[in-house]
């Protein structure tokens, strides 16, 4: 049996995410811009679309704007802060996932770039965060993470965002990994504008949105026609919409049962790995500070190590090395290399989903069991 542990790459489409997406990749077919019975049919479904999507995060349906996943959303926010809303000056964290830290590369000169300290778990320190937007009169964005895609850590949202609103400054939030996963409520949390992607709560891939708060400009990335009131040209796509708001619908429903389940099968797996080898080390923020998704694992020195993940997948279990982004680049990984890492062997991460089952864990814990320990199960 084959086991998915790489949930924090992305998750499988739900069954019931699916069923609802299946009408709008036949029958209801018509381009939801078309003014006739067959467009109006579209359009009202991506309409009603964004009114669940808004709701599930406390906005409302002006505020949410379609994209084709975290990466473009993050783009948008990072061009609009820029181009639309005076931003001159960027805080953001070497922590951050690389569509916000590669949009970065390539903001204009004029605007200064700088990145707020972090502890050697990864955590952020919001002092100095202070410290950097107090030292400049230049209208400034803070763009910091939700929840670390590598190694799990959640940051202190609502604080940042207070610390943000209390200096005049913007705040972006890439809730990439927590949409879905974690309460969000942009009525009390002081969020200008936030990320999220579909197919991290088991919805398709290829879609996502942002949230900008009202007020807050939003800049053109593509040009063409005057879809997504001309913020995004280009036809929607109608089903994947219809399926981002199911999944996002069910998520926030069940998020608080996901969440027991999912916590439960990381916290068994947790102790179970270290039954197997008890100086494995843990990446990150003490792991109950953590997203409950995400595990990543700090293997000690072992000549078996260079071969951990290829045997793992040979023998079925799906996880990941660093950012499943970059898997299949062979650069380390940014976030890693700015922990201290307690053991020199290799490093894994194990990403959970309310799908999985305690037996899937067993099995992966069997092989792991093989490939690591060299106990034949
Ligand atoms: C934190 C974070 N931001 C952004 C992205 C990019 O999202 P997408 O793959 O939907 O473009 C990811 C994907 O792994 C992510 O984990």
């Amino acid at each position: 049996m084959a086991v998915y542990l790489d949930n924090a790459a992305t998750t499988p489409v739900a069954p019931e995410v699916l069923q609802a997406m299946i009408p709008y990749l036949s029958e209801v077919f018509g381009n939801p811009s078309s003014t006739h019975a067959f467009g109006r049919k579209a359009r009202a479904s991506i309409e009603k679309s964004r009114v669940e999507i808004a709701k599930c995060i406390g906005a409302t349906a002006a505020e949410v704007i379609f994209t084709s996943g975290g990466t473009e959303a993050d783009n948008q926010a990072i061009l609009s802060a820029i181009r639309k809303n005076g931003v001159e000056r960027i805080i953001s964290s070497k922590l951050e996932h690389h569509a916000i830290l590669h949009s970065l590369d390539y903001v204009p000169e004029t605007v200064e770039v700088d990145y707020v300290r972090n502890n050697e778990l990864g955590v952020l320190d919001l002092a100095h965060l202070e410290e950097l937007i107090k030292a400049s009169s230049k209208k400034t964005l803070v763009t910091i993470m939700h929840a670390n895609n590598e190694v799990g850590n959640v940051n202190p949202i609502d604080k940042i965002g207070a610390i943000c609103k209390a200096h005049d400054a913007l705040f972006h939030t890439d809730s990439v990994q927590t949409v879905g996963h974690l309460p969000i409520d942009v009525r009390t949390t002081d969020v200008d504008m936030l990320s999220g992607a579909a197919h991290k709560f088991n919805g398709p891939k290829g879609i996502g949105f942002l949230y900008a708060r009202k007020g807050v400009k939003v800049c053109n990335l593509i040009h063409g026609g005057a879809q997504e009131k001309e913020k995004r040209g280009g036809t929607e796509n109608v089903a994947a919409i219809v399926g981002m708001a199911t999944a996002l619908c069910n998520a926030t429903k069940a998020l608080d049962s996901h969440r027991a389940h999912t916590t439960e099968l990381k916290e068994y797996f947790r102790a179970e790995l270290l039954k197997l080898e008890p100086n494995l080390a843990f990446n990150g923020a003490d792991t109950k500070e953590s997203l409950y998704t995400v595990l990543s694992v700090n293997f000690p020195a072992h000549p078996r190590g260079d071969m951990l993940l290829f045997n793992l997948d040979i023998e079925g279990v799906a996880c990941s090395g660093g950012s499943a982004c970059s898997s299949g680049s062979n650069k380390g990984s940014h976030v890693l290399a700015e922990l201290k890492q307690k053991n020199d062997g290799p490093n894994a991460r194990f990403s959970f989903n309310y799908m999985n089952t305690k037996a899937e864990l067993d099995t992966a814990l069997a092989v792991i069991k093989k490939v690591w320990c060299g106990v034949s199960v």
